[in-house]
């Protein structure tokens, strides 16, 4: 039913909407500009003034010749066109809003204006910004010791090492650190194919797995098809009831064909060429699709009959988005190995990493493990999951992000369903939802891009940040949110459907 080239278009062309706007005012901003006026989030800290104050232009006597850059040292935007190469676009035509500060959901722009995130950046801010419980952990490692190489040991590493393995099933104790989350799976695939001795990946075509060799092979989405070279990656369908491949009507149809599905593709490329099936909890990118309940549990009894291991990957969803710590705890499952990134400390520094099941990790006691990293385990890195990973604990960061979901984003976006016929299906949990828009509802045509582009357009003219992949509408603030400001966000995103004529 959806054409998937039609997707890539829109993705593209909906990512460059949805970062990047329309800015000729913000580039003449002063640091004189007040922020007092318009200050929601009741953070009284000057931003504008702090904003000149990395880098001294006059102070540069290292012989480098940045006379090109005097007239425009001030100037972010300006900057940022002259130097910045920005991931994922054609360059030419980026315009990109200048963010200033931010603080719990909400970001500061350059206009002066605050606006309610509800997109957590790359979905990735879980405590939300600011956090002065992790600024001051991070703050204390740097005064300590700011670097230290992986063959070390070093408490802070020792602990955020502990800490996320708590996190995990019973029996996973060993956590390899990365720098984020496409070498973790990029390590996960090495260990599973050195463990078992198979070459070949099986992953979902609708998938994001990261931006690495073979990562972005075992990704489905259209970032693959440009990167697509490594070998040994297979692709099968997962479960997604709305758009079955399956010619499913009900979920239980929808998970047991997908399960006989990846079963087939298994026998016919042979069960012992197989090293591991890497599955995102919840496919996030491609479209935040809730599994059906039994959908990974017959996953790991296929995987055990064939003796091929199971990497869950928790990166997006890990540490909370769900409502869970990790969203395969609502599954009753145990994988053999876990990828983990972004929420583990929000992204205050770049961490990322894996976490090995008993058997795994034991192979490796003796055997070589041919994977390393400079960064492994940075200690900036681990003071901030530290610090970030008992701030979530003491402060019921993960049951908030429950709650909110249960109370407010479930039923307020369901909710929207009965004014909005564009609107075609509502999923999530937790604060992690998809609204997915289509031209009618009967016919489930993905909505145009030029009306996804103007929903986002409106809602930052309302005072909210919108994500939009594709056609749909990705819900995911951060998990600090409170049930009112989330309310406040359901409100604004109505208006925004509204403004866009959905
Ligand atoms: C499920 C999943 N895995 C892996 C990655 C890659 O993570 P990173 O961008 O930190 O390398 C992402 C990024 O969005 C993701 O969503």
């Amino acid at each position: 039913m959806i054409n998937e080239n039609d997707n890539t278009i829109i993705d593209i062309l909906l990512f460059i909407s949805v970062t990047l706007r329309q800015f000729a005012g913000n580039c003449s901003l002063t640091c004189e500009m007040s922020n007092k006026d318009n200050d929601r989030t009741g953070h009284a800290e000057p931003y504008m003034e702090n904003r000149a104050c990395i880098g001294n232009y006059e102070g540069d006597d290292m012989g480098h010749d940045l006379s090109s850059d005097t007239t425009i040292w001030d100037d972010a935007v300006a900057l940022d066109r002259r130097h910045v190469f920005h991931t994922w676009h054609a360059q030419r035509n980026l315009h990109p809003e200048e963010i200033v500060g931010g603080h719990g959901s909400w970001l500061r722009f350059a206009d002066g204006r605050d606006r309610l995130d509800l997109t957590s950046q790359q979905v990735n801010v879980n405590i939300g910004y600011q956090l002065p419980a992790v600024i001051a952990g991070i703050r204390k490692q740097a005064e300590l010791l700011c670097t230290i190489g992986p063959d070390y040991a070093n408490l802070a590493r020792g602990r955020a090492a502990s800490l996320v393995a708590r996190r995990a099933p019973e029996g996973f104790d060993k956590v390899f650190f990365t720098n984020a989350g496409a070498d973790a799976n990029e390590n996960a695939m090495r260990a599973a194919r050195l463990v078992t001795g198979r070459d070949k990946i099986i992953s979902s075509y609708r998938s994001y797995h990261g931006n690495t060799g073979s990562a972005i092979s075992a990704t489905g989405d259209w970032r693959r098809k440009p990167n697509d070279y490594a070998r040994g990656h297979v692709h099968v369908f997962t479960p997604y009831l709305y758009r079955s491949e399956f010619s499913a009507t009900t979920e239980q149809e929808e998970c047991d064909r997908a399960l006989r599905h990846l079963e087939h593709v298994i026998q016919f490329e042979g069960p012992d060429t197989i090293a591991a099936v890497l599955l995102e909890s919840i496919p996030g990118t491609a479209g935040i699709l809730i599994p059906p309940q039994d959908y990974f549990r017959g996953v790991r009894e296929i995987t055990r009959r064939y003796g091929i291991l199971m990497i869950t990957d928790e990166v997006m969803t890990g540490f909370g988005r769900t409502g869970f710590w990790m969203a395969l705890d609502d599954y009753g499952y145990t994988p053999d190995i876990i990828t983990f990134a972004k929420g583990c400390n929000s992204g205050y520094v770049p961490a990322g990493g894996v976490i090995m099941s008993h058997d795994v990790a034991a192979h490796f006691d003796d055997v070589v493990f041919p994977g390393g990293l400079t960064y492994s385990g940075h200690p900036l890195a681990m003071g901030a999951i530290v610090a970030a990973q008992e701030a979530m604990e003491s402060e019921h960061i993960v049951d908030n992000a429950h709650d909110v979901g249960e109370k407010v984003l479930g039923p307020r976006l369901t909710a929207l369903m009965d004014g909005h016929p564009k609107i075609g299906e509502i999923r999530g949990k937790g604060v992690f939802w998809a609204v997915e828009m289509v031209a009618d509802r009967s016919s489930r045509k993905p909505l145009d891009d030029a009306t996804m582009g103007a929903i986002v357009r409106a809602g930052h003219e309302i005072g909210v940040v919108i994500g939009v992949h594709a056609n749909r509408i990705h819900v995911t603030p951060p998990c600090v949110i409170t049930p009112d400001e989330a309310a406040d966000g359901v409100d604004m995103l109505e208006k925004a459907l509204k403004e866009a004529g959905c």
